[in-house]
């Protein structure tokens, strides 16, 4: 494994392996014990957007391997590819660094440096994917359900980076992903597509969010408004309409149900103050997870 930009990169059995070794970290650090495997490797952090989780989880989790993160905002490098092209940005710091992660608009961005650098690069979400956080979330859906074959996810809301992410995480690890949105806020037929020749049917598509949670093991939903398309907030706050999920949604679901939600939450609008802090909302456990797969990743491509 060089890089991580996209679950659709990897065979089964590695991501499965990865979901492995994040439960054993997990266990090890839970226990007080450390593996200071990248004991004197750095990692370049590289943001063009917001984050809390993404950040402090990989800087918690570069420290906790004995490791030094080095957060870099935009604005410190002159943008980047502003100031000098990515490919430059990736050698030197291929001459100064053991990895880049790094969040960007364009995810040509994250493929470009990738390219040039001679180190690992994450993705730590483009406008594209989200592949990290796919991984955390199929982590914990194991911890609750003990499995991840034979179980159906429906992803209620905007076919986006997350939405992406998590098909190709079903399609490898034997998930079902029905993705329920408003017309013209589809997932891709490329991507859907593609999901499906890796596993026949494993992903499929509706504008009825009540028919799509009425087998669902987990419900989940993201942000109508991702971060770049602030302009259009009220555009699409109007037309995701009726795609809140809320306790009227969760009633058309079985008992059993869990909520997960990659956060940050707009309550409200994608879901209800309610269904977020209820009983079945495993969003928190999503949360802490990006922690311990990240330190895995970090582990596996870096040590
Ligand atoms: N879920 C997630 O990636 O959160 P941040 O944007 O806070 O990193
Ligand atoms: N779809 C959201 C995810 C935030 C973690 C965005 O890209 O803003």
């Amino acid at each position: 494994m060089e890089d991580f930009l996209a679950i659709s990169d990897f065979s089964s059995d590695e991501l499965k392996t990865l979901l492995e070794e994040s439960r054993s970290l997990k266990a090890l650090y839970k226990s007080g014990q450390r593996d200071l495997c990248l004991a004197g490797k750095n990692l370049a952090m590289l943001f063009e957007k917001p984050s809390l989780r993404t950040r402090i989880s990989f800087q918690v989790a570069m420290t906790d391997l004995g490791g030094s993160p080095i957060y870099v905002k935009p604005e410190d490098i002159g943008g980047i590819g502003k100031r000098e092209p990515v490919k430059d940005i990736a050698r030197v710091l291929s001459r100064y660094v053991d990895g880049i992660m790094a969040r960007t608009f364009e995810h040509s961005t994250v493929t470009e440096l990738a390219k040039y650098a001679d180190i690992p690069v994450i993705n730590a979400l483009t406008d594209w994917s989200h592949p990290c956080q796919a991984m955390a979330d199929a982590l914990t859906i194991s911890e609750h359900f003990g499995q991840l074959e034979g179980l159906t996810v429906t992803y209620v809301g905007d076919g986006n980076n997350v939405a992406r992410s998590l098909a190709f995480a079903a399609a490898k690890l034997g998930m079902k992903l029905i993705v329920a949105s408003p017309a013209g806020y589809e997932l891709d037929v490329e991507s859907i597509q593609e999901a499906n020749g890796l596993a026949p049917d494993c992903v499929t598509q509706t504008n009825d969010p009540k028919a799509a949670v009425a087998g669902a093991d987990v419900i989940y939903t993201d942000t109508w408004v991702s971060m770049g398309q602030e302009d259009e907030k009220e555009k699409r706050r109007r037309e995701f309409a009726g795609f809140e999920v809320n306790s009227d949604l969760v009633a058309a679901a079985p008992e059993h149900v869990k909520i997960m939600h990659c956060l940050p939450a707009y309550r409200g609008f994608e879901i209800s103050d309610d269904v977020t802090e209820s009983p079945n909302s495993i969003i928190f456990d999503q949360a802490e997870n990006r922690l311990h797969f990240q330190r895995a990743l970090l582990r596996k491509l870096m040590s």
